[in-house]
């Protein structure tokens, strides 16, 4: 997910290939852990490693096109909207991520945004 945030509210977090293909890196941020994942097709997406079930580490998850399954009880997450699939109901917030040539960075101003919401 990409948007048109100022330069300066982009903090970059590392190359594309430092985290596995189908995998997920976990950030650190003063607003809580945010899980890095990056697809099959080198999409990378990010969101709160927070499973809306529980809590469950979703950056330890299994991702599968673009969805992460929560590695505590199997709840399946879109990477793209945060919300949950199938049957079950819970939502985690995104975190857009801008890829340049593989260097990646997320958007300050939408972890501002999550605690403003709080
Ligand atoms: S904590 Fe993720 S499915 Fe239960």
């Amino acid at each position: 997910m990409e948007t048109n945030w100022p330069d300066e509210n982009w903090v970059e977090i590392g190359d594309i290939h430092d985290i596995p293909v189908r995998g997920a890196r976990c950030v650190k941020t003063p607003q809580g852990r945010i899980a890095v994942f990056r697809t099959a097709e080198d999409h990378v997406y990010a969101m709160e490693d927070r499973c809306p079930h529980k809590g469950g580490p979703l950056s330890q998850g299994i991702v599968h096109g673009t969805s992460v399954t929560c590695p505590l009880h199997n709840m399946v997450i879109s990477l793209e909207t945060g919300r949950a699939l199938g049957a079950d109901e819970g939502e985690v917030r995104t975190v857009a991520v801008r890829n340049r040539d593989g260097m990646l960075s997320i958007a300050l101003d939408s972890l501002m945004l999550m605690v403003a919401a709080e």
